[in-house]
């Protein structure tokens, strides 16, 4: 078998092609490249898509969060130094949004199962400065985010739910993108829906927080939709983080194709569930209840150097997501002592394999050949 590749972002865009360059020239001749109809129209879809009633689009997922964060502070919700509840096993955009937004990121352990946010150590670490819950769907999988939800309530926090990895994810039923207060997307080129280049969205029910997010990205402007309307009147200390026509052009012909696209990461996650047979290797643990996004499809082995080795071997690749935990990275070093032993051995366990639209049967039943003949 030739290399069978982690993702392969050119043959899976291959099909976009034609419509893409479609797009880009009613684009040129339109003369406006920035949130003109097509950033608008992807952002009426793509609420749809998620069941919620507002959807902005910006610059990256992490300018989501941290533009999410910001306008609970310019709500006067959420002030500087406040604590934000945040998984301490996740990417480390997650945790960065919330110091970029001036927020305290307070670590809690994983659940040792799903490798996500552990409700009942959220409850522990939560006293008079928290402000915020930081849901991560890792992988794809939902946070616990109704039990967040109730703790949320309760002690009046926010919950504020990153969901780069989970597009289209379900809890009984409902989206992911209408259960947090707000909820952020990565259009990353790697991510289930994936643009050329940086893109990302927040989704609200809040018209408040809605309004604000849509200002701040375009440095804190009033809005406006036609250029001739634009009064250059600035309410708020914003940024620049907007999406852009062509990314919101290809962003709406890769929502249409979404929906199939997801039940083959579903097909590929069952075949790997139904015929991994090797002790060794732990398959990942899924809530009944929940549709996972299957963004990554990750095993857990005490042996993992070894396995990655093995595919290797069989020029099957893998990754690792993430291999350094948050806190243990230079560039939060102040947390490096934090007692997060979970974390530390969930990282030293876990590998990603090949999961996406364009892998192929005939190398789906190589993989886990290839797996089952570890030892
Ligand atoms: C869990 C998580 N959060 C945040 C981000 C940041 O997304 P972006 O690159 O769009 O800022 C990523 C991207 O990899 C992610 O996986």
């Amino acid at each position: 078998m030739k290399n069978i590749k982690f993702y392969n972002l050119p043959a899976f865009n291959k099909k976009y092609e034609k419509n893409f360059i479609k797009s880009f020239k009613k684009i040129n001749n339109s003369g406006r490249y920035i949130i003109g109809d097509n950033a608008r129209n992807f952002e009426k879809e793509y609420a749809k898509y998620c069941g919620s009633k507002y959807c902005v689009g910006v610059g990256n997922c992490f300018d989501a969060l941290k533009l999410s964060f910001i306008s609970y502070q310019i709500l006067g919700e959420i002030k500087t130094g406040d604590e934000v509840l945040v998984p301490a096993n996740t990417y480390i955009a997650s945790i960065l949004a919330v110091t970029a937004a001036n927020l305290k990121p307070v670590f809690v352990e994983p659940d040792n199962e799903t490798f996500n946010i552990n409700v009942k150590n959220i409850r522990k670490k939560i006293n008079k400065k928290t402000k915020a819950i930081l849901a991560v769907d890792l992988y794809g999988q939902p946070a616990e985010l109704f039990e967040i939800k109730k703790l949320a309530k309760k002690y009046k926090l926010k919950v504020i739910e990153d969901a780069a990895q989970a597009h289209g994810a379900k809890i009984n039923n409902k989206k992911i993108g209408s259960i947090s207060d707000v909820t952020c997307f990565s259009f990353f080129p790697g991510k289930n829906i994936g643009a050329f280049g940086d893109a990302g969205a927040v989704t609200t029910n809040d018209a408040k927080v809605y309004r604000i997010i849509k200002s701040l990205r375009n440095y804190g402007e009033q809005d406006f939709i036609n250029l001739k309307d634009r009064k250059y009147k600035n309410i708020y200390k914003g940024v620049n983080s907007r999406l852009d026509e062509l990314q919101a052009a290809i962003l709406s012909l890769k929502l249409k194709t979404y929906p199939s696209e997801l039940k083959r990461r579903q097909f590929i996650s069952k075949y790997y569930f139904k015929n991994i047979k090797n002790n060794l290797i732990k398959l990942p643990s899924v809530n009944k209840k929940f549709s996972h996004a299957w963004h990554l499809f990750v095993v857990r082995c005490a042996k993992r150097d070894k396995l990655k080795l093995h595919l290797k071997k069989h020029n099957v690749q893998s990754m690792i997501h993430y291999p350094i935990p948050p806190h243990k990275q230079s560039a939060l070093k102040e947390y490096k002592k934090l007692p997060l032993k979970l974390t530390e051995k969930i990282s030293k366990e876990i590998l990603s394999l090949p999961i996406y639209p364009t892998l192929k049967n005939q190398e789906l039943k190589f993989i886990v050949k290839t797996l089952n003949k570890f030892k």
